[in-house]
């Protein structure tokens, strides 16, 4: 059992936790990821590592609360324990002395980022972090990350940054100048990584993304999170997750991540029914609920990029 020493709501849907793992914190390393049960009959399923204290014993994971397994994790509550956590997993990201780089994350990216920020500092690069979010309302963790960093930069989808763009833009519009980077990493949503990926390939310069497929045990024996990179197949669980962001094949990519939608949704209202009173707790409930709506009626509109068969 691992005990949550705390909790906290970040920004509306995106949950903090310090949790007890002593044998986890010691071994953690940037790019590192853990795989969590919440309960016995919960399904396993991968976090990132958001930061470690080897000292305390404790590792943190950021969440974004999505469907079934992640609305069960943020009810759980300070003091309450997780089932299972198992890790450090995946290959630990490649730090150097890359000279400049930037390090590009949005939503729940931000926590990863944060250890990777820290790490390739002390390797003396020059980091330039941007965040992206949907407005400066969904941002946390400005503070580490300035403190972290060399320079940051938000791309706020409503605006309110100046100017609207969003992280590809950025990167392309930074690029084209002829500002020299060495390389680029990006912890976001699958969309934004490929967007980012696909701004800096003429440019040649190497962007590492942290890959975000459907996981079930996390060492490399299912085969669930298969991703075609550079025309091979490869793990993101043992190959991974970092991959360089030229060489994945992102439509199949997203296409394997949507196939079992309409599974996940009836898994969430199955609990939802019988577990609707739990949802008082995550604040605001509102917000979680809303969200929620909007994202299904956007998947349901949302065309599949290419026609590939799936065969699993
Ligand atoms: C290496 C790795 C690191 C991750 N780190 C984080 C993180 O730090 N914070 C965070 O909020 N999320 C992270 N994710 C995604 C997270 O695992 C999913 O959001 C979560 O499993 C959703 O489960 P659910 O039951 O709440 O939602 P569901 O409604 O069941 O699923 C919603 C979507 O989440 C994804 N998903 C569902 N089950 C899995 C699974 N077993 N493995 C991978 N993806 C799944 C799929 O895209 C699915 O369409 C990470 C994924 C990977 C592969
Ligand atoms: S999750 Fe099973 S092989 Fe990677």
């Amino acid at each position: 059992m691992f005990e949550i020493i705390e909790k906290k709501v970040l920004v509306p849907s995106i949950v903090f936790m310090k949790v007890k793992a002593p044998e986890i914190a010691a071994a953690a390393h940037p790019g590192q990821f853990v795989m969590l049960r919440v309960d016995e009959i919960g399904e396993r399923f991968p976090m990132s590592l958001a930061g470690w204290d080897k000292d305390e014993g404790t590792v943190d994971i950021i969440f974004y609360v999505l469907g079934t397994s992640t609305v069960k994790l943020a009810t759980l509550k300070e003091g309450e324990s997780i089932l299972n956590m198992a890790g450090p997993l995946g290959k630990p990201t490649e730090v150097d002395s890359f000279g400049r780089v930037i390090c590009a994350c949005g939503c729940f990216g931000i926590g990863p980022t944060l250890p990777l920020v820290k790490a390739l500092k002390e390797k003396g690069c020059e980091v330039i972090t941007v965040v992206e979010a949907r407005s400066r309302e969904a941002v946390f963790w400005e503070d580490r990350l300035r403190e972290a960093s060399d320079e940051v930069h938000f791309v706020l989808g409503d605006g309110s940054g100046g100017g609207k763009c969003w992280t590809d833009d950025y990167i392309g519009h930074l690029l084209s100048r002829g500002v020299h980077i060495d390389r680029i990493f990006v912890h976001g949503c699958p969309f934004m990584m490929m967007k980012c990926a696909e701004s800096s390939r003429e440019f040649g310069v190497k962007t590492i993304v942290s890959l975000l497929p459907m996981m079930v045990d996390g060492t490399g024996m299912c085969g669930a999170c298969r991703v075609e990179v550079g025309g091979e197949t490869r793990f993101a669980c043992v190959d991974g997750p970092d991959f360089d962001g030229h060489e994945v094949n992102w439509d199949g990519h997203v296409l394997r991540l949507r196939h079992l939608t309409t599974e996940e949704s009836r898994s969430y209202s199955l609990w939802e029914r019988e577990n609707w009173h739990k949802l008082m707790d995550i604040s605001p409930k509102a917000d979680l609920l809303q969200e929620r709506e909007e994202r299904q009626v956007a998947s349901k509109k949302r065309k599949v990029p290419c026609k590939i068969q799936l065969v699993f």
